[in-house]
């Protein structure tokens, strides 16, 4: 059991729902849990059990309708957009399930994006990015726009831009779930270095191969949290 205190992220009875109509969709419900620093948790269930709206909750894209969520510390379900954006690209890489990456920029442009925002100096930028895209193997392609990559290479691109301000929580959606084999050993060898450098690692996944990296994993039905494994 982990204590309020020590945790890095905590969900507190966290609901989400939609109003469609004259109905009410409960997406998540009464979920609570606690994830440690430096973890690596996935999170599983099937599709339409949740896990994306619960990654953007964590990640302070989405609110809930209900509960509370801390990440190291700060209640997210009280914050205004210009502290969640702040927060957002300083703690927190996020990668999506469709990549997001700008098709008007560069891949060297779309990794410097985030460490643009954040002010870093433009010589700090050109090394990180060498860094970055050298950990996902795309040196050769930092002058290439998205669409002249694979669906594979862009999700390594969305890697190397989620690390881009070493953020210590690092967001996945199914990040291997489009990915032929190949690709997806790639993005694995990322998540393994990651989990080696002591980052704290939430991915939702059905890839096995993921799944042996995870120390703690969520499982979601139907909005629920059916089981946690430690
Ligand atoms: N903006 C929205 N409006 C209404 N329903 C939504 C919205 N976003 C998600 N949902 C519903 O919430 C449920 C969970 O979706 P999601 O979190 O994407 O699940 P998963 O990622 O596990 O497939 C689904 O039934 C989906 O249709
Ligand atoms: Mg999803």
């Amino acid at each position: 059991m982990t204590t309020e205190d020590d945790a890095f992220i905590l969900a507190q009875a966290v609901g989400k729902s939609y109003q469609l109509g004259s109905e009410k969709l409960d997406v998540l419900k009464d979920v609570t849990f606690s994830i440690l620093k430096a973890k690596f948790v996935v999170i599983s269930g099937p599709s339409g059990s949740g896990k994306t709206t619960l990654l953007n909750i964590i990640g302070g894209l989405d609110k809930p309708t209900s509960g509370q969520i801390f990440v190291e510390g700060e209640d997210l379900t009280v914050k205004d957009e210009d502290f969640l954006s702040d927060f957002r690209c300083n703690n927190i890489g996020f990668v999506f399930q469709a990549y997001n990456l700008v098709s008007t920029l560069t891949v060297a442009e779309n990794v410097a994006f985030p460490m643009e925002w954040t002010r870093k100096p433009e010589e700090e930028i050109e090394k990180r990015i060498n860094e970055l895209l050298e950990t996902v193997g795309l040196q050769n392609r930092a002058n290439h726009f998205p669409s002249q990559l694979s669906g594979g290479e862009q999700q390594r691109v969305a890697f190397a831009r989620a690390l881009a301000n070493d953020p210590q929580l690092i967001l996945a959606d199914e990040p291997t779930g489009n990915l032929d084999e190949k690709n997806a050993q790639k993005i694995i060898q990322v998540l393994q270095l990651l989990k080696e450098e002591g980052k704290t690692v939430i991915v939702s996944t059905h890839d096995l191969l993921i799944k042996q990296l995870a120390d703690q994993v969520l499982c979601l039905e139907e909005g629920k949290l059916a089981s946690e494994n430690e």
